[in-house]
């Protein structure tokens, strides 16, 4: 399923003559310039109120998401509405209601805890809003239109295939010993990272070629609550005071550039030698990081893209059409099956990020000699 989303999104124009061929996109009509309020019934004011429910700042995706929603429905003529929930899930719960008091007619939710947020969600869509999930899905809860994201599955087995990688190219020979790093377990995407990832590795520590020194295989003992790097570092801390002594790690599993960092650290300061560290986000500490030969690798997930399609999700909506939508299958949240268009993730490595930022005002010049 994972591999029919990746073809047609690559796929480019063939994909999208396939998409509307036979996924549940109906109409055929592309979306024109957002027009008056829809007639056609489910649609709503050109000028609406759209309310953007953004989790903490633990990443720069974030940060760069807040600007972007901003600008963007502005200047497509709606009246956005868009705060960050620092202090936590009740802070979230209760934007979203005041937002749905404000009378949005669209929220998009980037959730904290994907499963905490039903009763502020059904609250809001038997307001008569629809409800987007952004980047994270939401759980537990009908009240979700649709999910909009990068495909984080793929993501996660980008990270394993780039341990992999990294590993023959800077370790020699194995076995190597490595470490596993996930996300936080209150976010719907870590799990899918996590097993993504677990897809390509699985394997090979079955067949003795990656060994987890630690014995810490399972997504309870790995996860790191909050996204925090401090609690990624005390974690890679203790295990290499614990468990390997003179020992060296040769790879770490991380699923962002922060955790990653992380890690960095933490095995910089027990005196070892770089191991291969994966990450996510293309942040710019990272990007500087992977040009100087240190952290492997990490994930391209265009921000502008991910907000675009978002936005252009919106005007559907406020046309009273459907939703662009291509995938049906993968993202259930417990209660149905999440409508998602999923956008592709990149792998990035010093070798090829000139070519992958080459269109990135901020990330190309790190990457220039
Ligand atoms: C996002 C990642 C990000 C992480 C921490 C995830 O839900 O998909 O891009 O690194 O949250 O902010």
């Amino acid at each position: 399923m994972k591999k029919l989303t990746a073809a047609l999104v690559a796929a480019g124009a063939a994909g999208a003559l396939l998409l509307s061929g036979c996924s549940s996109e109906r109409g055929g009509s592309s979306t024109e310039e957002t027009a008056g309020s829809s007639e056609s019934g489910g649609g709503f004011a050109a000028d609406a109120t759209i309310g953007v429910a953004l989790p903490q700042k633990t990443s720069e995706n974030w940060v760069l998401a807040e600007q972007l929603f901003k600008d963007g429905l502005s200047e497509a003529g709606y009246n956005p509405i868009v705060q960050f929930a620092n202090s936590g899930v009740t802070e979230q719960q209760n934007q979203i209601q005041a937002m749905t008091e404000q009378g949005a007619s669209v929220i998009v939710v980037g959730a904290i805890d994907g499963s905490q947020l039903g009763s502020q969600l059904e609250a809001a869509v038997d307001s008569g809003a629809h409800v987007i999930a952004y980047d994270r899905l939401v759980k537990n809860t009908d009240a979700v239109d649709m999910y909009v994201a990068f495909d984080n599955y793929q993501v996660g087995v980008l990270q394993g295939q780039a341990l992999l990688e990294g590993l023959a190219e800077r370790k020699g020979e194995g076995p190597y010993n490595i470490e596993l790093i996930a996300g936080s377990p209150d976010d719907a995407n870590s799990t899918p990272f996590f097993e993504g990832a677990m897809s390509v590795l699985q394997p090979k520590i079955d067949d003795g070629t990656l060994v987890v020194v630690s014995g810490q295989t399972s997504f309870e003992q790995v996860a790191t609550q909050g996204w925090k790097a401090e609690n990624a570092q005390k974690r890679m801390d203790t295990i290499l005071a614990g468990s390997y002594g003179s020992t060296e790690l040769d790879g770490v599993l991380s699923p962002n550039d922060t955790l990653g960092r992380a890690a960095l650290t933490s095995v910089a300061q027990a005196g070892k030698e770089t191991p291969v560290v994966t990450g996510q986000d293309s942040e710019v500490e990272s990007v500087k990081s992977i040009m100087a030969g240190e952290q492997y690798s990490t994930i391209y997930k265009d921000t502008r893209e991910l907000v675009a399609q978002t936005i252009k999700e919106i005007q559907a909506l406020q046309k009273g059409e459907d939703p662009e939508i291509n995938d049906t299958e993968s993202y259930d949240n417990g209660v149905k099956v999440v409508p998602s268009f999923l956008l592709t993730p990149v792998i990035v490595t010093k070798e090829n990020a000139a070519d992958v930022y080459k269109d990135d005002d901020t990330l190309a010049p790190l990457t220039q000699g």
